[in-house]
């Protein structure tokens, strides 16, 4: 069983990311053990405390040291991913560096078109900076962007399209062969 961490870049309480990820957690729960973490508990990143984070973040770090991948769920808010993935990535970019290597997949929806490809292109940039080097699952074939998306998940917040959760079989299959490599 793969133990893979989840990180949410939206703590609205009827996030279609988290009800995104609540689907993967479910779905492939026979192979991998998903862990969703909480990062409205992070506080803003400081440098001053960076060697004695309060608890929260120390737990945050070690969860996601210890994951053999990382999974990504973002908005796009205006044209960029959110401040909330950005502080909790700024974190594990510093003192143990806890993404280096890690392997680790994208994944956003929006109710229009562009399905958060924008905010995706962004965070790649930023996954790929000195302080993170994450190993990050390709685009080719892997492009988790859902568009229209408050069409695809009922007003319990489940997701129901199915050609969506056929695309998300093949990506998760992608992505446990690239945990292997
Ligand atoms: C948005 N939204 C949005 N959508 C988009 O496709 N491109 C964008 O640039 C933005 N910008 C933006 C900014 C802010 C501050 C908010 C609150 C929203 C809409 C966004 O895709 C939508 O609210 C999603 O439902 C957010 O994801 P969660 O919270 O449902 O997971």
């Amino acid at each position: 069983m793969k133990q893979i961490v989840a990180l949410v870049g939206s703590i609205r309480k009827d996030s279609i990311h988290m009800n995104l990820v609540k689907h993967l957690k479910e779905r492939y729960k026979d192979r991998l053990n998903i862990e969703i973490l909480d990062l409205k508990q992070l506080p803003f990143y400081d440098q001053d405390i960076e060697l004695e984070p309060p608890q929260s973040v120390v737990a945050f770090k070690k969860a996601v040291k210890e994951a053999d991948g990382v999974i990504i769920a973002t908005p796009e808010y205006n044209w960029s991913f959110s401040g909330v993935l950005k502080n909790a990535l700024d974190w594990l970019s510093r003192v143990e560096r806890e993404m280096t290597g890690k392997p680790t997949m994208l994944l956003g929806a929006s109710p229009g078109i562009m399905g958060t490809i924008r905010a995706q292109l962004q965070l790649r940039q930023v996954l790929a900076s000195p302080g993170i080097q994450a190993r990050v699952l390709p685009p080719s074939q892997n492009e988790v962007v859902i568009t229209q998306a408050f069409e695809k998940f009922d007003e319990a917040g489940k997701l129901i399209d199915q050609s969506t959760i056929e695309f998300l079989d093949k990506v998760i299959g992608n992505f446990e062969e690239f945990i292997e490599e």
